[in-house]
């Protein structure tokens, strides 16, 4: 007999629904998830394919007054790069109140003999995808981020990151300020070819 599980609950297309309903959202207003729905939704995160089980996820939450901390850092930051445009300033440091919450990924990279760095950094992709999933699944919504913060030495100083952690992104999470249009779906022949390609 099958095992039952919880996931064969739900079938497949409305899987796939669920999946295909997920879309970025720029405008993010209150609320956010509740701390037990963040927690759910990086359960769902830390079930991610993961070579050697090394874990390499971490995730920084930002909300309230932090997002205002996190705005000077990318101020300080953009004033350090030498940009002295107050219009770039004024920008900058609004960015993090964007959404209510916003979750910096991290991701722990460490050297290792079988898995590269590449396959890390994959996992955090795999995570990511997951954790946006399920913010869907709760009724959120979010835009998954990176930009030049994401790559600024100072900016990795200033959170105290170690040589080897990457940003991944940040995921600025909240509710969709106004209803999207339903994603364009994709025809899967185009990305699925067959191999070897048969001889005539
Ligand atoms: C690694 C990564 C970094 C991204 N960085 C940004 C970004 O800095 N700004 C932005 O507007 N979109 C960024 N995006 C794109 C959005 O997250 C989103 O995927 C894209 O707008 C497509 O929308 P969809 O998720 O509804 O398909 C990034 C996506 C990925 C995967």
């Amino acid at each position: 007999m099958t095992q039952q599980t919880d996931s064969q609950q739900l079938t497949s297309q409305q899987l796939l629904a669920c999946i295909e309903s997920r879309q970025s959202v720029g405008q993010l207003v209150e609320p956010a998830p509740t701390q037990a729905e963040l927690e759910q939704a990086l359960q769902a995160a830390l079930s991610a394919p993961d070579h050697h089980r090394l874990r390499p996820w971490q995730f920084l939450q930002v909300q309230g007054e932090g997002r205002e901390a996190l705005g000077q850092i990318f101020l300080q930051c953009m004033q350090e790069s030498g940009v002295a445009d107050a219009t770039r300033h004024e920008r900058v440091l609004a960015q993090p109140l964007r959404a209510p919450l916003i979750l910096m990924a991290i991701i722990k990279t460490q050297p290792h003999p079988k898995v590269p760095k590449v396959e890390q950094v994959l996992s955090m992709g795999a995570a990511i995808e997951n954790l946006l999933l399920m913010l869907n699944a709760q009724g959120y919504a979010a835009i998954w981020r990176t930009g030049e913060m994401a790559e600024s030495a100072l900016f990795r100083q200033k959170i105290g990151l170690k040589d080897d952690d990457e940003v991944a992104g940040f995921i600025y999470i909240g509710t969709a300020a106004r209803q999207l249009a339903p994603r364009e779906r994709l025809p899967v022949h185009d990305f699925l070819k067959d191999w070897p390609v048969s001889l005539p």
